[in-house]
């Protein structure tokens, strides 16, 4: 036992000697990188092939994931955690164990059996996504986020359409072709008129409030039709002020 302690005794005055004559420098400690590890300037009394922040370890057998030392030797991190990424999968920092090809939020999954659509995981494979729900955009329409059953060539708000038989008015189908809308209805306007958003089935030149006509024929005084033509109101009235006189808005 005696002898012991003095081969100790003897050791570690051999360290330290060892320590005083090749010294490298941790911080501004001393040491000897045989015996030894400084890991950020932080010295960790046994001596590694690595350091995983201020903690000296084997890189063989443990990993360092951000900075995290983990028991476990993995050949990919996942957050701070290693993982065998040959048969797990990484989503956002959360481990799967499920080896996929892609990742939906921190769900992984296989892209050549489902459809991930603003982070929401579709069980089937499709070409595009409508919203959070997986289309097949050749026979169905993606509308403001609405699924349509119906292949159009436009969209009218939520709804498909085929614009060549369609109008849309104001987000409103029309059953119907027009040229032009007024309001929400399609219109054919080289036979209609649109004043103030209501339909007229006359073709004028010119609006009379909601009312269409044709300046040549009549006149519009503050929203009233005179039907004759004149080039002057008075009121409500038109008259033609080579043969009459308006007087505060009253003929005289
Ligand atoms: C995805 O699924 C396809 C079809 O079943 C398969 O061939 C492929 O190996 C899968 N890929 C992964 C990463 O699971
Ligand atoms: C207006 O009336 C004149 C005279 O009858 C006519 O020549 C013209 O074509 C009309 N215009 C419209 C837009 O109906």
């Amino acid at each position: 036992m005696d002898m012991c302690k003095g081969i100790i005794t003897f050791l570690l005055v051999c360290v330290s000697l060892i320590e005083r004559s090749d010294a490298a420098l941790c911080g501004s400690i001393a040491y000897n990188p045989a015996f030894k590890t400084c890991c950020k300037g932080v010295l960790n009394n046994y001596r590694e092939n690595a350091c995983c922040g201020i903690v000296a370890i084997d890189h063989t057998v443990k990993s360092c994931c951000k900075g995290v030392v983990n028991n476990y030797k993995g050949n990919a991190c996942c957050g701070t955690v290693p993982i065998d990424n040959t048969v797990k999968s990484c989503c956002k920092g959360v481990v799967n164990n499920y080896k996929g090809n892609a990742c939906c939020g921190t769900v992984a999954y296989n892209q050549s059996l489902k459809t991930c659509c603003k982070g929401v995981l579709n069980n089937y494979r499709a070409n595009a996504c409508c919203g959070i729900v997986a289309i097949d955009h050749t026979v169905k329409s993606c509308c403001k986020g609405v699924v349509n059953n119906y292949k159009g060539n436009a969209c009218c708000g939520t709804v498909a359409i085929d614009n060549t038989v369609k109008s849309c008015c104001k987000g409103v189908v029309n059953n119907y072709k027009g040229n032009a809308c007024c309001g929400i209805v399609a219109i054919d306007n080289t036979v209609k008129s649109c004043c103030k958003g209501v339909v007229n089935n006359y073709k004028g030149n010119a609006c009379c409030g909601t009312v269409a006509f044709n300046q040549t024929l009549k006149t519009c005084c503050k929203g009233i039709l005179n039907n004759y033509r004149a080039n002057a109101c008075c009121g409500i009235i038109a008259y033609n002020p080579s043969f009459k006189k308006c007087c505060k808005g009253v003929l005289c």
